[in-house]
């Protein structure tokens, strides 16, 4: 199963400033080149303090025996984890309980227990009707909330983004992108009675017009026969995804900016039944159709592309997170 993350054309210059403020200094003075900082509060605040800024007090002319310093790396302490896909580094302490904490999450999900229970009708969670039958038989169930929430469902609602962002080596969304969306869980009945697992989630946003996404590089506008219109160029979303899309922006209800399954739980139809959850419901008393190009991804990896054909039919359009 490819789980190769392509970025998506349109938060590509935020991961650019992201990835490149994204270089941690460790105690043990090894560099560790992270995909997303928020999450690593905690060591940021623990080098922090000794971070100093040089005073340059010689005059001008002797700064031309300056010297550029070079940071030496042993990359043979530097580990990238191929289950959750995060760099660490082996034998740092806190970097390895970090990474440890975060490949948990990534393959079994975070817990629903009876504080989010007890939250819920504060929080706004909204139970999507009918449990949830997978293919290996569990049944589990759907539940909406604001991607604003706040409270202790607010704060799982962020670990849970961090977790994904990560994942998806993706930005942070915009507090713009957030009060525009909902929160799709899917809950799975753990282990320990009345605690449940997060095994998905998706984001889904409120947003006007997308791009069609063409059949092929060399495709002609469907929706028109004009020689100006099929002579159009392109536009290619990633360059290794092989998504092309007609640059036309079409009216369109419905953005899906993440979408993540625990990877223990994944081919088991939990992405297609949320994608399927918020088609109905997102939009109230309308069933939104991908294949009527209706719905629209932000993100495309090797998986969701599978997932966005498979399941819109081949209408699921692309749209920019940034711009919407
Ligand atoms: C993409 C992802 C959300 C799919 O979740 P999922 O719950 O496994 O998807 P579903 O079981 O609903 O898949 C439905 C169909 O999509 C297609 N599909 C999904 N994942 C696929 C994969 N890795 N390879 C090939 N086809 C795939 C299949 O046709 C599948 O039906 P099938 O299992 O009967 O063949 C999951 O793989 C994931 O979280 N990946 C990491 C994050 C990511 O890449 N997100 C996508 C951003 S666009
Ligand atoms: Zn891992």
């Amino acid at each position: 199963m490819s789980s190769k993350v392509k970025r998506t054309y349109a938060s590509r210059s935020n991961l650019l400033k992201a990835e490149s403020s994204s270089t941690f200094l460790l105690a043990n003075s090894t560099v560790l080149p992270l995909k997303r900082k928020q999450p690593f509060n905690e060591i940021h605040s623990q080098i922090a303090p000794s971070a100093k800024r040089l005073k340059v007090s010689k005059p001008k002319l002797q700064q031309k025996n300056l010297k550029q310093l070079h940071f030496c790396i042993d990359q043979s302490i530097v580990r990238t984890c191929k289950v959750c896909k995060l760099t660490y580094t082996k034998g740092a302490e806190d970097d390895e309980a970090l990474h440890r904490a975060h490949c948990a999450r990534v393959q079994r999900g975070m817990e629903w227990g009876k504080e989010e229970e007890r939250e819920k009708d504060s929080a706004g969670v909204r139970e999507i009707p009918g449990r949830v039958k997978l293919k290996d038989g569990k049944k589990g169930r759907i539940v909406c909330v604001d991607a604003t929430a706040t409270g202790k469902i607010g704060t799982k609602l962020s670990a849970l983004l961090d977790t994904i962002n990560i994942t998806l080596s993706a930005s942070t969304l915009s507090s713009k992108a957030l009060r525009a969306s909902k929160a799709y869980l899917f809950l799975l009945p753990g282990i320990t009675p009345n605690k449940e697992k997060i095994v998905g989630c998706i984001i889904a946003q409120r947003i006007e017009k997308a791009m069609a996404v063409a059949s092929s590089p060399h495709s002609s506008d469907p929706e028109s026969d004009s020689d100006a219109a099929s002579s159009r160029p392109l536009v290619n979303v990633d360059d290794s995804s092989g998504l092309f899309c007609y640059p036309e922006l079409l009216p369109t209800a419905l953005g899906v900016s993440r979408i993540f399954v625990t990877s223990a739980q994944r081919r088991q139809g939990i992405a297609s039944s949320l994608l399927a959850a918020a088609a109905r419901t997102f939009v109230h008393g309308c069933v939104l159709d991908p294949a009527e190009g209706q719905i629209a991804f932000s993100q495309t990896t090797g998986d969701g592309i599978a997932l966005m054909r498979q399941w819109g039919h081949g209408g699921i359009r692309i749209y920019d997170e940034d711009d919407c």
